[in-house]
């Protein structure tokens, strides 16, 4: 499916991340998997059957230079798939702005932004490139206690429809907005609500698999996808409708 390609993957040696590069190296595409984690490129080769499919890089991608100074040579890029992100807590107290909301901003969306700034060109020289930005429930419905992640999580969706407007008819661009998947991620949030709590509000009353997130995102990185441009798919289990 995607022979020939190369998709950039950031947060991939995460939870969901893994699934992913590990299905689109499947696929036939090359991937550059972007990840802070220094032990990211092993997490991804004992996963993935041809590592020649891979390239890693390690890095937080906190500027546009540092974005270039990566990707620069890339001349032809068919996709990118933003899961880098932390899902940090804040009281709205004081010392929070610096201590929460800016890294959680830098982490979650300012990066992207720059990332797509440096490599813009390089996408456009393909036929109907692919952009999918993960998002969350938590900008769908605002999480308690994590406002800035809420927010940066919001700022993904506009920064989508903006440019799915903006780059149509030749880069599509779109968001995936998970609910309670089963990474690590989630964990402290479901330990301090509890188990039955959590599940008590998804109408499919299970987690859902980070591979299960994997397969929208190959389907809005893949053909089927061709007339889908500026949109958000929750994949939650059913809570946003419930
Ligand atoms: N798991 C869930 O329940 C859930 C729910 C809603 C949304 N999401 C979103 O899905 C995405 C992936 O989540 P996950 O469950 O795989 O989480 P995860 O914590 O397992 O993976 C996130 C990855 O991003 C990396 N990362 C963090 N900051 C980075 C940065 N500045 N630059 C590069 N990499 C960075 C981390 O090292 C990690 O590998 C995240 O954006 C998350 O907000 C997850």
């Amino acid at each position: 499916m995607f022979e020939g390609k190369t998709i950039i993957v950031t947060g991939a040696s995460g939870g969901i991340g893994v699934p992913l590069v590990s299905r689109l190296c499947g696929l036939g595409a090359r991937v550059i998997a972007i990840d802070i984690n220094p032990h990211g490129a092993e997490i991804l080769q004992s996963e993935i059957s041809d590592a020649s499919r891979l390239v890693y890089f390690c890095s937080s991608l906190e500027d546009e230079q540092t974005c270039r100074a990566i990707l620069g040579k890339e001349t032809h890029i068919y996709g990118l798939v933003h899961l880098a992100g932390i899902f940090v807590p804040d009281d709205m107290t004081a010392g929070d702005t610096e201590a929460v909301y800016d890294p959680v901003m830098l982490a979650n969306v300012r990066n992207v932004y720059g990332l797509y700034a440096s490599i813009r060109e390089s996408l456009l020289r393909e036929v109907h490139a692919r952009v999918v930005l993960v998002s969350s429930l938590a900008f769908r419905r605002g999480a308690p206690g994590h406002t800035a992640y809420s927010a940066a999580k919001g700022a993904l969706v506009g920064m989508a429809r903006s440019l799915a407007r903006k780059e149509a008819p030749n880069l599509l661009v779109n968001v995936v907005a998970p609910g309670f998947i089963d990474t690590t991620m989630p964990q402290k949030i479901i330990a301090k609500r509890g188990i039955d709590a959590v599940l008590g509000e998804i109408p499919m009353k299970r987690l859902g698999t980070a591979d299960e997130v994997a397969s929208v995102i190959q389907f809005l990185l893949g053909p089927d996808s061709a007339y889908v441009t500026g949109q958000v798919i929750n994949v939650d289990g059913g809570i946003i409708c419930s």
